[in-house]
């Protein structure tokens, strides 16, 4: 049978990031990737469970895969889905062959090699590998920034998540080899790596060194050729002021920082098993707010967590306005299989949610454009990440992760430059610029 796959994947960075290793893996044994489906053997699927009816939406998919694809197909589900569900995959879409989570991956060669055999079951499930998925085999997608998994896993038990059932106990790598990755990827041409965990600030080296976070942080800092890193996500609670300092010293750490608050009240916060007070939280902003460089801060917000008051709700509310965010994802609260907060009472109704988050959302909006204005007239670096042709636009990212955006010229090649901007115009969620010439 003829090797090729395809493989689709939801969910977070790391998710893209394992599918990248996925695919490394895949391409070193001698398979070749396709774009669709119908051009696959093998259809491999890497699963989020994060929120909503994740699970139905999975079985779904794979139905439409089976009608879409006819037979002689081999389905792989992988991720967070197949991590939760397991063998219930097997039961309710008998197509598939395989059922792995993340934590199983670095068995992924040997289940590779199973189901060539024609096994029709084959399943990664087990939480009790000590290792990351530390391969020597990444096909990265973008050819500069480069993810970099420093540690997989929590050991967190946020009363709404799913995250530590369906990617087991906290691993990290060791430094050495963080290290060794970064310097072959500034070898290879990358200038970002954007390092990543669960809980980067968890991170703790298992070699006999034993390097917390903020020293891992300014090592990579250090590589020669690697102008930006950055790092996702940041757990308030293990966010230490030596990260702010590192940040401070080095200008290749970008001035940017990923904070989920998740809510503005301390009771809330304590229902959620979130292990800090509105007020250890603001602490850490201050820290922020005092940093040599102006330090962007983005977060995440749940709204409707079980029990959530109105009072609770505007507490939120003050916090955005006190903080004052360069951005935010909010999502309503979604009942997840396993957790705490699947049977608390005081469950929300969906329309009261609903009404919260654009409550948020429009507040969140106003704080945008009053801060993005507030950027007119400045010269930021962009590295330039990619173009849009119809606008006749370069796309660039600062520093800080904002999108800056500049008029390109017919035949010119600017992907994966750095270049100063001047900001001229602003919108909530991007900016517009023009080329500063520099003087000769
Ligand atoms: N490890 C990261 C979170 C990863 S999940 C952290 O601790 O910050 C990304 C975001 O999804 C979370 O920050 C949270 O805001 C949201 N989220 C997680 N579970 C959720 C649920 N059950 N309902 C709604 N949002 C959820
Ligand atoms: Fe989920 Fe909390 Fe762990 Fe983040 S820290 S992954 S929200 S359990
Ligand atoms: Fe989703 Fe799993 Fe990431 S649930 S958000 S893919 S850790």
């Amino acid at each position: 049978m003829q090797k090729t796959f395809y493989i689709e994947t939801f969910g977070c960075q790391m998710n893209a990031h394992d599918s990248e290793k996925v695919v490394g893996t895949l391409l070193a044994t001698g398979y070749s990737q396709v774009e669709t489906v119908e051009e696959a053997n093998y259809v491999f699927y890497n699963t989020c469970s994060i929120r909503d009816k994740a699970e139905q939406k999975v079985f779904h998919r794979l139905d439409t895969f089976k009608k879409a694809a006819g037979g002689g197909k081999v389905f792989a589900v992988l991720g967070c889905v197949a991590q939760q569900e397991g063998e219930k995959i097997f039961a309710k879409a008998p197509h598939v062959s395989l059922v792995a989570g993340s934590a199983s991956y670095t068995k992924l060669p040997q289940m590779l090699v199973q189901l060539e055999a024609g096994n029709r079951r084959v399943t990664g499930l087990s939480f009790d590998t000590d290792e990351a998925f530390d391969t020597p085999y990444t096909r990265r997608d973008n050819p500069h920034r480069a993810y970099l998994t420093i540690i997989e896993g929590c050991d967190k038990s946020c009363a709404y998540c799913v995250v530590p059932f369906t990617r087991g106990p906290e691993r990290s790598r060791t430094s050495q080899s963080v290290l060794e990755e970064g310097r072959r990827l500034a070898a290879d041409g990358y200038t970002e790596i954007q390092l990543l965990g669960q809980n980067v600030n968890s991170y703790r080296d298992p070699s006999p060194v034993g390097w917390d976070f903020a020293t891992l942080l300014s090592k990579v800092g250090e590589i020669p050729g690697m102008r930006r890193v950055r790092f996702t996500t940041s757990h308030p609670r293990d966010f230490v002021k030596p990260i702010i300092d590192a940040i401070d010293e080095n200008p290749n750490l970008c001035n940017h920082v990923h904070l989920p608050v998740q809510s503005g009240s301390t009771r809330v916060l304590a229902a959620m098993q979130r292990l800090y007070t509105r007020d250890q939280y603001m602490q850490r902003i201050e820290w922020m707010k005092n940093a040599r460089r102006p330090i962007a801060i983005t977060t995440d917000i749940i709204v409707g967590f079980p029990g959530e008051t109105e009072t609770d709700f505007e507490d939120t509310l003050k916090l955005l306005d006190e903080v004052r965010y360069d951005s935010l994802f909010a999502f309503k609260y979604s009942v997840r299989p396993n957790t705490a907060a699947l049977t608390m009472p005081g469950q929300i109704p969906e329309e009261e949610k609903t009404r919260r988050i654009q409550i948020v959302l429009e507040r969140q909006r106003a704080i945008q454009i009053r801060l993005n204005s507030d950027l007119i007239g400045n010269v930021e670096e962009v590295l330039v990440e990619g173009q849009n042709k119809a606008l006749g636009q370069w796309i660039g990212r600062t520093s800080q992760h904002r999108p800056l955006n500049f008029a390109s010229q017919p035949g010119e090649s600017l992907l994966g430059t750095y270049l100063p901007v001047r900001v001229t115009r602003a919108g909530p969620n991007s900016l517009v610029g023009e080329r500063v010439t520099p003087v000769v």
